[in-house]
């Protein structure tokens, strides 16, 4: 079989710039596809924050014009490097106006009010890079939102052009709770057509929802588990897209994500005091005894060390956890958090560690070192979302031996097995019901059983080390669909020609 052309376009990579999981995942899906023999090329905003000089950054020559609708033509920068470790080619569009600023897509919680005009401008310009570098994908796989409007580009504006003869697109979703969803002055902007504004493609309560044209115009679409995948056609998960989903869901797929466990294992990872592996744990003592010691907490092996690193976002349970945190602390356990988001949870948990000093500490912030070091130092990792599309870190987490305690939803419910104390398989602890009750249950089973059936709990941390969750499978994966879609294209076209 040959070997495919793939475009991926995300609006976050890993490591260049990162404000959650899309970023790990379109740092090393592309090496894995990679591997498999493909020639993969990714595109990505050179955002301000990203620095040039370190990772290599070279300018292409000429710069790119990039149709803007009634704004004219606008015109971007394209800078180059590879994805570290690896020769596949990474492309930054760089636009001063659009992308020279502090945050990714916001700046104090506040979402900058042209974000429809940057990732419009973005969308365009991967299309005007593929046409610059003659490089005729297969297919072009984009992410979320931001990218969404690519397929309906390449079936309007770009559907007669040459240079895409045959190129098919696939939509990944990665949170559907953020759509893009604008004023519909940005279809001028676009440039697609005002007929394209219509309830079965872009238009949605009278504004312009980019993620709806992506579902509606990519040849497929995937979520990143299997179990999101069913979710989402449903009204609790799907924030008002179900209907359309169900409609679609003929070329809907459910993918789970992989993991990079060249950056996320405690055998190699160079962020952690002490290094460690399923033969031997002795280095997880240490990295646990080194972060009570940084956080001030009291320094004991015997009481267990629950951690906590995500987005403090209403849809990773924070609201839970702050209902009964109070309740967790009067146990003997301590528990670490990580994350920075909703103001409110910024302050009630800063103020909840200067009251629990010596059983409860947090940092407000991002800081990728401090999250490898609580994955590696806690026994056990709380996770209780509301929903969860994959969730990656219970999946680091099971690899250092940090048992994960989660709520049965997404990729959560896809990747932890729970705890059945009776044969002592399982790889964590679950809980169904999304209150606040059901979560203190479940913490409370999680340290009867760290103190009271110790093997147990050491089979749990075992069965978990052994798992693994790799991107060459999930790769080969990707690649089918790509191929699925590859035939559905040519197929359509000769349907077309006949
Ligand atoms: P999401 O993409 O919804 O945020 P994931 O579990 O898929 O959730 O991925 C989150 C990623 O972001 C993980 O790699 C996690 O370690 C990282 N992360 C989240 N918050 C922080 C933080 N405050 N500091 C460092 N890393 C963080
Ligand atoms: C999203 C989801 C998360 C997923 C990540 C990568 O941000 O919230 O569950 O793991 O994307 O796919």
């Amino acid at each position: 079989m040959h070997n495919l052309s793939i475009l991926i376009a995300a609006s976050e990579v890993v490591p260049f710039a990162k404000s959650g999981g899309l970023a790990d995942v379109a740092g090393a899906l592309p090496k894995a596809l990679a591997a498999l023999g493909h020639d993969v090329r990714v595109v990505m905003p050179c955002y301000a924050s990203i620095d040039k000089a370190l990772y290599g950054l070279k300018p292409l020559e000429g710069a790119l014009g990039v149709p803007m609708g009634v704004m004219g033509e606008a015109w971007a920068g394209v800078y180059e490097s590879v994805l570290p470790q690896s020769t596949v080619k990474i492309y930054f569009i760089e636009h001063q106006g659009f992308f020279g600023r502090k945050g990714l897509y916001d700046e104090e919680g506040q979402g900058y009010a042209d974000n429809d005009n940057r990732f419009i401008f973005f969308s365009r310009a991967v299309m005007q890079l593929a046409k610059k570098l003659r490089f005729r994908p297969d297919v072009i796989h984009v992410n979320d939102w931001h990218t969404a409007l690519i397929p309906v580009l390449l079936n309007t504006v770009y559907a007669n052009d040459a240079d895409f003869k045959g190129t098919g697109t696939l939509l990944s979703l990665h949170n559907l709770q953020h759509q893009g969803k604008f004023y519909k002055g940005a279809m001028d902007v676009l440039g697609v057509g005002w007929e394209h504004f219509n309830a079965s493609e872009l238009e949605e309560y009278d504004g312009v929802n980019f993620l709806k044209g992506g579902i509606v115009h990519a040849d497929a679409f995937n979520a990143v588990s299997q179990k999101y995948a069913q979710e989402i056609c449903t009204p609790e998960f799907g924030w008002g897209l179900d209907g359309l989903i169900r409609d679609k869901s003929y070329k809907l797929y459910g993918i789970v994500n992989g993991v990079d466990y060249e950056e996320w294992s405690p055998a190699v990872d160079t962020f952690i005091p002490a290094r460690f592996d399923s033969d031997d744990l002795s280095g997880k003592a240490v990295c646990k005894e080194a972060l009570q010691h940084r956080f001030g907490l009291a320094v004991k092996s015997d009481v267990p060390l629950i951690g906590f690193v995500g987005r403090l976002a209403e849809q990773k349970g924070i609201a839970l956890i702050a209902t009964i945190i109070e309740k967790l602390l009067q146990l003997e356990l301590q528990i670490v958090l990580l994350g920075a988001g909703e103001k409110w949870a910024e302050h009630f948990f800063s103020q909840l560690a200067s009251r629990y000093p010596s059983k409860f500490a947090c940092y407000i912030g991002y800081d990728n070192e401090l999250a490898h070091t609580i994955e590696a130092g806690s026994d056990l990792f709380l996770m209780p979302s509301l929903f969860e599309p994959c969730g990656l870190n219970q999946i680091y987490s099971l690899r250092y031996g940090t048992v994960p305690i989660v709520r049965a939803t997404g990729g959560l419910d896809d990747t932890i097995e729970n705890y059945n104390s009776a044969n002592r398989s399982g790889t964590g602890f679950k809980f169904y019901d999304a209150t606040p009750e059901a979560l203190q249950a479940t913490v409370e089973w999680a340290v009867d059983t760290w103190y009271h059936d110790k093997e147990g709990f050491k089979k749990l941390r075992d069965n978990g080390m052994l798992q693994r969750f790799s991107w060459h499978e999930a790769a080969i994966a990707y690649e089918n669909l790509y191929r699925h879609i590859v035939a559905g294209r040519h197929g359509s076209k000769e349907q077309e020609s006949r």
